[in-house]
């Protein structure tokens, strides 16, 4: 087996040494933590893959730390060390979550192999849940067989084994990040590494040189050299998600660098040259990001040489049925739903799409427990505004002109949106289903603070 590292915490010193040389002689790490408080520091400082902590200890007991390491969400596996006669205190640390107890003085041949047998499987359920992760997101996942879906699957068949950069383009939650997972999969880079990188979600200043990397000194807090994310990708495929969001003169950079293959890291003048297959997303509109200057027109020219458009939601209601019954498939429990709660669904605009979907399901899984779904389970939104429920006038009937209380009830709207969308006019437009320019003309005409 691998080494892994191993956290011993007792305040004795002999029974630290008497570990660490037999937790060394097995060819792993050792750590040593004189009391609780320490160990928690370590294990921030440094994550271990099993702590074997004494019971009781100066200041925090093991149970205590057994009880903050769940806490801070730390499920390490965690054996508890005890003298003879505090045994109903080791059965208490077994209910806490602990995955063995040990009585000293103990036997080192049966330690040995209980340390052995907890890092084995440790390492397997790692091993599993990364699998099982992967296959999650993988292309086998896509649900939907409408028109548009073949279309976009036919599209990312087409265009996988290559090495063509491609732009995806869809509103949020259409499942663009699935299909750049898809496109990696599908194409001979599958070996190495599909690489993440949200533009939007890493702050500008270290955006550069996340993407590039650097070496040591090229600025305050540079300690050490950094690969970036362009050389993890080497071979395999880079994902620059949110693209419109990068700065400006970051853009013109990475221009550069698709143009030539070649990156330097950040204080250096060293050439590296990387062999990368760029797959972009984006969740507005290319054009008008160029238009509004947040995207580099010679940049999208070379990076949208290939654009997969994913398709909203709302245009292929005919998936809806097939999305729910996977999406309820993965919720144990659930009962199915009722015929009348799936109208509602069919009915609904999803303005977040099918990440939208899958979080109301979810949701009316959790509510239902284990009950059919129905209507009730669903939120409010969805049911709500539905023509059978009954429409009740904003102005009331006093008087029938048509013309102001349309515009009445378009101003409630279109407020209601805003507010929903905080203020993004693109959002609201989206959830009102008009475009951003009739939201603009809108606003005007009924004189509303854009
Ligand atoms: N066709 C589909 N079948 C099954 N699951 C899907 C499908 N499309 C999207 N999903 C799921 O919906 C969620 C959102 O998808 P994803 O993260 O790819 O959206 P996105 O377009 O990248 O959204 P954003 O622009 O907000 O980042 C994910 O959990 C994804 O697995
Ligand atoms: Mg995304």
């Amino acid at each position: 087996m691998s080494s892994q590292r191993v956290l011993v915490v007792d305040d004795e010193t002999k029974m630290q040494r008497v570990l660490e040389i037999m937790l060394q002689r097995m060819g792993h790490e050792v750590v040593c933590a004189g009391n609780g408080e320490e160990a928690l520091l370590a294990i921030r400082q440094a994550p271990a893959d099993l702590v074997i902590s004494d019971l009781r200890m100066s200041g925090m007991s093991g149970t205590e730390l057994l009880k903050s390491l769940r806490e801070q969400g730390n499920d390490v596996p965690v054996i508890i060390m005890t003298a003879y006669g505090t045994i109903e205190s080791a059965v208490e640390a077994m209910k806490l979550g602990a995955c063995d107890y040990i009585v000293r003085p103990f036997d080192v041949d049966a330690l040995e192999i209980a340390i052995t047998r907890i890092l084995t499987e440790s390492r397997m359920r790692r091993q599993n849940d990364f699998l099982r992760n992967e296959v999650e997101k993988g292309w086998g996942d896509f649900i939907g067989n409408s028109q548009p879906m073949q279309h976009v699957y036919d599209m990312i068949r087409q265009v996988a084994p290559g090495k063509t950069t491609v732009l995806i383009s869809g509103e949020t939650g259409t499942g663009k990040e699935l299909v750049a997972r898809a496109l990696h999969r599908a194409s001979p880079r599958s070996e190495a590494l599909f690489v993440p990188i949200n533009c939007a979600a890493i702050p500008e200043e270290i955006l550069e040189s996340e993407l590039f990397g650097y070496v040591k000194g090229a600025f305050t807090g540079a300690i050490k050299d950094r690969v970036g994310k362009f050389e993890l990708a080497d071979g395999g495929t880079l994902f620059l998600d949110e693209l419109t969001e990068m700065p400006i003169a970051l853009q013109a950079k990475l221009l550069r660098v698709l143009q030539e293959n070649v990156i330097e890291r950040l204080g250096s003048n060293r050439l590296i040259p990387v062999d990368v297959r760029i797959v972009a997303a984006t969740n507005r509109d290319p054009r008008q990001a160029i238009s509004d200057g947040r995207l580099r027109e010679d940049l999208y020219y070379r990076i949208n040489v290939f654009n997969i458009d994913l398709p909203p939601l709302r245009q292929r209601r005919e998936d809806i049925p097939a999305l729910v019954h996977g999406f309820l498939g993965h919720q144990a429990g659930a009962r199915g739903i009722s015929a009348a709660a799936m109208r509602c669904l069919q009915d609904y605009g999803w303005p977040g799409n099918v990440r939208e979907l899958q979080n109301v399901i979810e949701r009316a899984a959790v509510l239902g427990r284990g009950e059919e779904i129905d209507v009730r389970h669903l939120p409010l939104e969805m049911t709500a505004d539905r023509a059978d429920a009954g429409i009740s006038p904003p102005v009331g009937f006093a008087s029938l002109e048509l013309t102001p209380a349309v515009d009445r009830l378009e101003a409630a709207m279109i407020t209601e949106a805003l507010k929903r969308s905080g203020n993004n006019k693109s959002k609201a437009a989206r959830l009102l289903d008009i475009s951003e320019r009739a939201l603009w003309y809108k606003l005007k005409k009924l004189d509303l603070q854009g």
